[in-house]
């Protein structure tokens, strides 16, 4: 079981709530955050979520998992899912398992976001469950 869970969420996800919210959902992004540290305290797990619209810092805190405890993450890269080899490499580089997660179905939606430089390497992906597929991968976490 998963003891210290690190949740990344990519550019745009900070303005969750206004951001087309018949995509996105109204939720906020501290509304799904707050859950998932609920969840995981539920389970005796700690959850630490980071938020950046800026690749570089994202690799920096994929790297910093290696050495800060974490056993999981949880990475809605957003628009990075799609473009970024630098975010798919750092994470083959720490070598933590993941699960992707998507709000939106993104199969749905524009071919370009049918492709995800990260999907290869997770351990799965969660799409179209709005904020609920965060908590999903996170119990999955905890089970795991
Ligand atoms: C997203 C889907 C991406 O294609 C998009 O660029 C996002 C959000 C989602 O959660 O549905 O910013 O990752």
């Amino acid at each position: 079981m998963a003891q210290h869970i690190l949740v990344l969420h990519g550019p745009n996800l900070n303005l969750l709530g206004t951001r087309e919210p018949g995509i996105y959902g109204r939720q906020t992004l501290a509304d799904i955050d707050g859950r998932l540290k609920q969840v995981a305290a539920e389970h005796g797990a700690s959850c630490t979520s980071f938020q950046s619209n800026h690749e570089g810092q994202l690799v920096d805190r994929v790297q910093a998992a290696a050495g800060d405890g974490t056993d999981f993450i949880i990475i809605n890269a957003a628009a990075y899912t799609h473009t970024s080899v630098a975010l798919a490499d750092a994470l083959s580089a720490v070598d933590i398992p993941f699960v992707e997660v998507h709000l939106s179905n993104v199969y749905k939606r524009e071919t370009f976001r049918h492709h995800s430089f990260l999907a290869p390497k997770a351990q799965g992906v969660v799409a179209g469950l709005g904020g609920f597929g965060y908590e999903a991968a996170l119990r999955f976490a905890l089970s795991s």
